[in-house]
């Protein structure tokens, strides 16, 4: 099987280099979707004018972040140093929502160098008019760490509101089944037990997620490239939940555009932005590439192989992960 991975892209600077003069997007600019009016923007989420630039005096139901934090493309940034840019994106954020709105932010931590910002975030959170709802623990298959510390395996996302917005309970249902008795009531007379009272013959999601797949090589949804890509099921599942058909979602950290393609395939609009114009690109081919194909990712090849044909970067080559398993 023909295998044409791309690099970790915040990682390398050649490629980079090859990528960015087929990016339609310089930094500044938007993209406007005449198909379902959707817009991708090459904006900094921490800057009032590029926010401006996205919204476009519209307001959103609903927002995802994905903040990344003290990446290799990133200067590291002490803690206090992270909160206070997070700060600025989550103030541009309640301005973006409508007066009854959900926002969902993912927290991660790098703990194998001691950066665990979620207290901080939590602490800095009490100074924004919204309401803490929810923290919701998603479970990864492959987690990473030492064989001097327990094996990272979780990732955060914080479920916070403005107002009083809708939650579709129905929405957040599991294909997990109910297979535990108990819970033994009686009900007209009768005693009965749990799956006999309940409305749905699988479980809810609850707050700590078992459930989704890591997005991996072999995924057809993976974006080889894009070293954050969240799964298409946990935004799906948030998208169902704190929204409706017909919503405006809004993302600040574009990056391998799930929101968006997620939002597409849910009948919603949605605005995303990346500060990066390789991540605004991808967003945008990968709304273009599932409409062409019906395909949600580029499995074993990659988003800007038309462009790189007959060059190096196209050459087939061993994926990456198939070298650090054989390693393991
Ligand atoms: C953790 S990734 C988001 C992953 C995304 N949820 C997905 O499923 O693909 C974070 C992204 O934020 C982008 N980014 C970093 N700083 C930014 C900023 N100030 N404004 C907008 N985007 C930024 C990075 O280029 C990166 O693509």
């Amino acid at each position: 099987m023909r295998n044409n991975p791309l690099p970790r892209l915040d990682a390398s600077a050649e490629v980079r280099g090859e990528l960015l003069p087929h990016c339609r997007l310089q930094p500044g600019e938007v993209w406007i979707d005449r198909a379902s009016g959707h817009r991708v923007g090459c904006l900094d989420a921490t800057d009032p004018q590029s926010i401006a630039k996205i919204m476009d005096d519209e307001r959103a139901q609903l927002a995802i972040h994905d903040p990344p934090y003290n990446t290799a493309a990133l200067e590291r940034r002490t803690i206090a140093e992270f909160v206070a840019w997070c700060c600025k994106w989550v103030s541009h954020t309640y301005s973006s929502l409508a007066n009854d709105a959900s926002l969902y932010v993912w927290m991660g931590a790098d703990q194998n160098n001691g950066f665990q910002p979620l207290p901080d975030f939590l602490l800095m959170m009490r100074d924004h008019p919204f309401q803490t709802r929810s923290f919701i623990t998603m479970r990864n298959q492959r987690g990473y760490g030492t064989q001097k510390n327990w094996m990272a395996v979780r990732q955060e996302l914080l479920y916070y509101t403005k107002g009083k917005p809708a939650f579709n309970v129905d929405a957040e249902y599991t294909d997990i089944p109910k297979i535990l008795r108990g819970y033994y009531k009686r009900v007209n007379g009768k005693m009965s037990e749990n799956l006999e009272r309940s409305r749905s013959n699988t479980i809810r999601a609850g707050n700590v997620w078992v459930d989704i797949q890591q997005v991996f090589y072999r995924m057809e949804e993976n974006i080889s490239g894009c070293y954050a890509q969240k799964p298409l099921k946990c935004i799906d599942r948030i998208i169902r939940a704190s929204s409706l058909p017909g919503d405006l979602v809004i993302d600040f950290f574009s990056h391998s555009g799930t929101t968006l393609l997620a939002s597409e395939m849910q009948n919603r609009k949605c605005f995303t932005i990346d500060i990066d114009p390789i991540y605004a690109e991808i967003t945008i081919r990968r709304l273009e590439h599932f409409r062409a194909t019906g395909r949600k990712g580029w499995q074993n090849g990659h988003p800007f192989e038309t462009d790189l044909a007959g060059t190096r970067r196209d050459e087939a080559r061993v994926p990456q992960e198939t070298v650090q398993e054989s390693l393991l």
